[in-house]
């Protein structure tokens, strides 16, 4: 039989939050790296060994950024939050760790790339495997920022 698991109620710090995405150059520059080899699978086919390692460093970065975001960016029983925020709030820090997951899988994908007997079209199995984290990360992201939004409306009483 399922258990209903309780929602804590959590809300966002929208300054601290904001400020670690700002901050995190190393993250945004990584990402960038590996968009443009992917957007050239050839790059990725003349160097296996350069895009795994680039691929490690932001495996890594993301761990950190996540862990950043959960320690600073979020807390939890706030003395008054908007149901709707919480709700919102709870579904993006969970998405962390799947967004973890899938980068994991990615970078061992991406580590098969180097083996000198390695499949014909991994590379492109790669690149789109690639492309569906990248576009749940960008959603993320997006979402992410709008709650800061919301929150600095919600503070300043311009919210629902
Ligand atoms: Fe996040």
């Amino acid at each position: 039989m399922a258990t209903a698991i309780p929602t804590k109620t959590v809300t966002v710090n929208a300054a601290f939050l904001q400020e670690i995405k700002e901050v995190n150059q190393d993250l945004w520059r990584l990402l960038a790296d590996v968009r443009r080899m992917c957007d050239s699978p050839a790059t990725i086919d003349s160097a296996p060994r350069r895009f795994f390692g680039l691929v490690e460093e932001l495996r890594d970065q993301l761990a950190l950024h996540f862990a950043l975001e959960e320690a600073y960016g979020y807390f939890e029983n706030p003395i008054e939050v908007a149901p709707r925020l919480c709700r919102q709030a709870n579904e993006l820090r969970a998405e962390h760790h799947d967004l973890y997951l899938l980068i994991v899988d990615f970078t061992e994908a991406s580590e098969l790339l180097t083996h000198p007997n390695r499949v014909i079209g991994s590379v492109l199995t790669v690149v789109k495997q690639f492309q569906e984290f990248d576009e749940r990360l960008k959603r993320h992201e997006t979402r992410e920022n709008e709650l800061i939004m919301e929150q600095y409306g919600d503070d300043i009483g311009v919210g629902d």
